[in-house]
């Protein structure tokens, strides 16, 4: 156990209030109490395996009682403050829709940017809310002025719809996708940066990395992503990081990355309502990208021009400060180690087995809480399937490039007897070979 102590603040105080001024009803509850460690010190090495705290931050979740959730990559269940937020608000919305919706609630997106914004390590004014990380991908890629010939480098192991985004550019601009083929797992920075780097020609227009994959759960180390970003930038080349996977997830500022626009999901490792999701865009970069949907011309300087959705429930927004004063009472630094010490518990005990075989790094550089692995002899989807219908083990499958394995997504409301459970029905699945 290390000595480093840290104080958790309650660091909520006036910020809900205010952001919820327009709803009377809801900010007579005040700002969400952690029920778990408020106003708590705590050490890093002793509380990442204290069970009884992950206990109590488990009670915050309608866990289910039937299956055991180890698929939380795909889209994380809210604990149950954001949905009863979520739903509260919906309430509130269908009271007087045309008042509540069209002229209470629009007056919060500016606090519920900031917050946004203090966690990314940006200014409000360069972030856009969206839906998800699709569409904030997709709103830079469309957005560019493409000519015939321009190229993008991108990486095999890219988001599969992401990818599909710039193979319809390919066809409809006739630019060329440049693919990078990075070892899976990959655990050097020279090789990555290399690997980008080496393709960057004087027709390169643009660079997409991966913060984190959906594939294995690789990460690119924030300071490659820098590097990578510095040399892109000296030759004019536009950088876009997908961060679906990376944000809320593991800690990083995106100023610190210098990239040009950045990319998440709310609903994954936010656990904030799902269809929620925001772009941040270098405020210096605003005016050459165009929005999806049309914007006037007055507004081209302003990030706002690519919150023109139209009328969309606001609901979600309102119920993802719930979940951002949720995060804030672990903490990233905190959930970060917790995510990652599940990963090493249940993929140190596997490794145990005979013909196991992991895609992800048993380093913590370059993976936190997703898991990819395979098992000599034995079907990766019989392994998915067995796990489900004989275990009631939630889980998916990844199978990218020539690799395919069975995924293990921990969250913070997962137990070790959880990863147990599941390891147990692993050497059952083994035995019976
Ligand atoms: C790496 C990555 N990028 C983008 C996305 C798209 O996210 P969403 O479906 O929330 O738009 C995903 C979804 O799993 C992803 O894993």
């Amino acid at each position: 156990m290390n000595n480093r102590r840290h104080f958790l603040k309650n660091i909520l105080g006036g910020g809900m209030f205010l952001s919820l001024q327009a709803v009377p009803e809801l900010s007579k509850a005040g700002p969400f109490v952690s029920p778990f460690l408020e106003g708590q010190t705590y050490d890093l090495d002793y509380h990442v395996c204290d069970e009884d705290l992950w206990r109590k931050v488990r009670g915050a979740y309608a866990v289910s009682k039937t299956t055991l959730n180890l698929n939380n990559g795909g889209v994380a269940p809210q604990p149950k403050i954001v949905l009863e937020a979520e739903k509260k608000f919906l309430a509130f919305i269908n009271e007087l829709p045309s008042m509540h919706l069209l002229r209470k609630l629009p007056k919060n997106r500016i606090f519920l940017k900031q917050k946004l914004a203090d966690i990314a390590g940006c200014e409000a004014d360069e972030l856009a809310i969206m839906q998800n990380a699709t569409e904030a991908i997709h709103t830079i890629v469309m957005g560019q002025e493409w000519q015939a010939g321009d190229e993008v480098v991108l990486s095999t192991q890219d988001y599969s719809t992401v990818k599909v985004g710039f193979e319809q550019l390919a066809r409809r601009k006739k630019i060329k996708l440049v693919w990078v083929q990075l070892p899976v797992p990959v655990e050097d920075d020279a090789t990555i940066i290399e690997a980008y780097c080496s393709k960057f020609t004087a027709r390169t227009k643009m660079v997409l990395l991966t913060h984190l994959t959906n594939w294995t759960g690789q990460i690119i180390p924030n300071d490659v992503l820098a590097t990578i970003c510095k040399k892109a930038a000296s030759k004019n080349i536009f950088t876009l990081i997908d961060g679906a996977h990376a944000f809320a997830h593991i800690d990083f500022k995106v100023s610190a990355l210098h990239c040009d626009a950045y990319a998440t999901s709310l609903h994954k490792w936010m656990s904030a309502p799902i269809g929620m999701g925001f772009l941040y865009l270098r405020k210096d970069k605003i005016k050459q990208v165009w929005p999806l949907y049309p914007a006037s011309e007055k507004d081209n300087f302003r990030i706002e021009k690519f919150e023109n959705h139209g009328t969309i429930s606001l609901a979600k927004e309102e119920a993802t400060h719930y979940a951002i004063d949720f995060f804030h009472q672990i903490g990233i630094e905190l959930k970060e180690a917790r995510l990652r010490y599940l990963k090493n518990y249940w993929m140190k005990a596997l490794a145990q087995e005979e013909g196991i075989r992991f895609y992800t790094s048993s380093q913590d550089r370059y993976a936190c809480a997703i898991g990819l692995f395979s098992v000599e002899g034995i079907n990766f989807r019989k392994v998915a399937k067995s796990l489900e219908s004989q275990y009631d083990i939630h889980n998916t499958i990844s199978v990218f490039d020539q690799i395919s394995g069975v995924r293990i997504s921990p969250n913070v409301y997962t137990r070790t007897k959880d990863l147990d459970k599941m390891l147990w029905a692993m050497q059952q699945i083994i035995k019976d070979r």
